[in-house]
């Protein structure tokens, strides 16, 4: 099986996000119809995409973030330097709190860009949206 695999190489900002934008245009998000597209960029240049999955239970639902995280992860990939998250929003959509503590914990202090379709919103650490981490370290 291969993975969402957009191209290899460096990837400048503008393609990750354009990966993000393409990702969220596969959303299945019927029940809330907020469709969220993200890409992971690996330390490789690679770029792993997810979307939001809904469904009738809603509480299964797979934020974008987490499903490009779990293919990018169970395809061998470890190591991460930055994720962009679209949505087609006016403020920044940031992950959500669950989104946030797994990729601290397998992708750590990455850049996060946050996008709507026309611009970015905001750039910043991981570590500034989750500022005191629960994680391993503290289970020694
Ligand atoms: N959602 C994401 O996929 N990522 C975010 O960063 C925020 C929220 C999804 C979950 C749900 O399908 C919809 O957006 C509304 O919460």
């Amino acid at each position: 099986m291969t993975i969402d695999v957009v191209s290899s190489g460096a990837y400048d900002e503008a393609g990750l996000i354009a990966a993000a934008v393409d990702a969220r245009s596969r959303a299945r998000a019927r029940f809330s119809n907020f469709h969220v597209g993200a890409a992971l960029e690996t330390s490789d240049g690679e770029v792993v995409t997810g979307c939001n999955i809904e469904n009738a239970t809603y509480g299964l639902t797979m934020c974008a973030e987490r499903v490009a995280l779990y293919k990018a992860i169970s395809e061998g990939r470890g190591v991460f330097t930055r994720i962009a998250v679209v949505a087609d929003t006016e403020a920044p959509t940031p992950p959500c709190g669950p989104c946030r503590q797994l990729l601290w914990e397998y992708c750590g202090d990455i850049e996060v860009v946050l996008a709507n379709l026309a611009e970015v919103k905001a750039r910043m650490r991981l570590s500034q949206l989750l500022p005191l981490p629960f994680d391993a370290r503290l289970l020694k």
